[in-house]
């Protein structure tokens, strides 16, 4: 399993036809630039000319219109690429996709819910961070509301189905700390701009809850850290504070490094005293079972081996696992894909697990680059 549109395993033609299915009943627009791109040798040849990581339709879609101002129709991406290459290029190169979707937290709250409060949160790949502020937002599960701290934050709104656990409200947060490649600055015109870019067009009120989101992050930055979550977790988990439920998580990141380091993160996390909720494509979290389904959804899993709930990519709706008879379909997806494999819960209640490790000062490339106030 890869990132859809840039699996290494298939021909740059071959993984834009994969990105069309993909946002097929969600963005018509890039639905048909996709499958346009396909079939088009220059813009093939511009993208054979870059690295293999740097070809995805993501990325090229949101260069096009961090330079047009708008997103690209397949003539007006010929022409970038017929009379701005370098230009295109240097973008490409210098930007990744980094999407930072807040109502993906629609989707985790209630997994989160389930821990023992106060939690001590840290998100892996958190982009600007916008997934670290649970508490913030307001939520509505098909009129089940939760109230947010931040009366200007948007509301998530996410359809509920099976015995999805609701809570009342969001578990209290004691400390929060992101870490990313390149963490994203809310505050910063550059990569706001680059943030609002990533958001496909024709996907209702996505770019009005992002601004919103952003807008509520400026208020009060969470610290998202530069690192790497091959290497830099451990020494961020020891600074979370011990009287806290540590809480791992990641959403849309894994599918970015390869299913060996997939296999060694695995480890690290199930070395530490933490839950670890994973929301990602199915068979990208290792070892973790793969319920039956069609589409493209997500799957939210805990401690990389009990499968809780089908996901939105982009936080739309939560579907419970309870029982499921055959294959299930992702709604509002295309069903093109079908990952058979054997649900099996081997729950992680009573686990032992080791016990925090000694604090040490965080020192990787390390300064928070989103500080308290900065912005406002
Ligand atoms: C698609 S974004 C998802 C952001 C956020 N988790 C969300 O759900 O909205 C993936 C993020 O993972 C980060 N990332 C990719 N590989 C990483 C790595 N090895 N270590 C840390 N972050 C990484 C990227 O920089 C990017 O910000």
């Amino acid at each position: 399993m890869w990132i859809r549109g840039h699996d290494p395993a298939l021909s740059v033609a071959e993984n834009y036809r994969a990105f069309a299915a993909e946002a097929r009943g969600r963005s018509p627009m890039y639905e048909s630039l996709a499958a346009s791109v396909a079939g088009d040798s220059l813009i093939l040849g511009f993208l054979d000319s870059l690295s293999a990581d740097k070809r995805q339709p993501n990325l090229l879609f949101a260069a096009a219109r961090y330079l047009l101002g708008a997103p690209a129709d397949i003539g007006r991406l010929r022409a970038l690429v017929g009379q701005r290459s370098p230009e295109l290029a240097q973008v490409m190169l210098a930007r990744r996709t980094q999407t930072n979707e807040p109502a993906r937290c629609a989707t985790l709250l209630p997994a989160l819910a389930q821990l023992p409060p106060p939690l001590a949160l840290i998100e892996v790949g958190a982009s600007a961070g916008l997934t670290l502020l649970f508490d913030r937002y307001c939520y509505d599960y098909a009129g089940h509301r939760i109230a947010g701290a931040d009366p200007l934050a948007p509301t998530l709104r996410c359809t509920p189905r099976g015995p999805a656990p609701l809570p009342d409200r969001v578990p209290a947060i004691a400390w929060r700390a992101g870490l990313d490649l390149n963490p994203l600055d809310v505050t910063d015109s550059d990569d706001v701009r680059w943030l609002s870019c990533l958001v496909w067009p024709g996907e209702g009120d996505r770019a009005r809850r992002l601004a919103a989101a952003i807008a509520c992050a400026r208020r009060d930055p969470p610290a998202v850290h530069r690192g790497d979550l091959r290497t830099d977790l451990p020494a961020l988990a020891a600074q979370a504070p011990a009287e806290a439920t540590l809480v791992v998580y990641h959403s849309a990141v894994l599918a970015y490094v390869t299913p060996q380091d997939r296999r060694r993160f695995a480890a690290t996390v199930r070395g530490l005293p933490a839950a670890w909720l994973s929301n990602e494509a199915p068979g990208v979290v290792p070892g973790a079972p793969v319920p039956a389904h069609q589409g493209f959804p997500f799957l939210l899993t805990r401690d990389g081996r009990t499968p809780l709930a089908f996901a939105d990519g982009h936080g739309a709706w939560l579907h419970w696992l309870a029982d499921l008879p055959g294959a299930w379909v992702a709604p509002n997806c295309h069903p093109v894909a079908h990952l058979p494999d054997s649900l099996r819960h081997s729950g992680s209640a009573g686990e032992k697990r080791p016990a925090r490790p000694r604090a040490v000062p965080f020192r990787m490339r390390s300064v928070p680059l989103l500080r308290s106030g900065a912005g406002n």
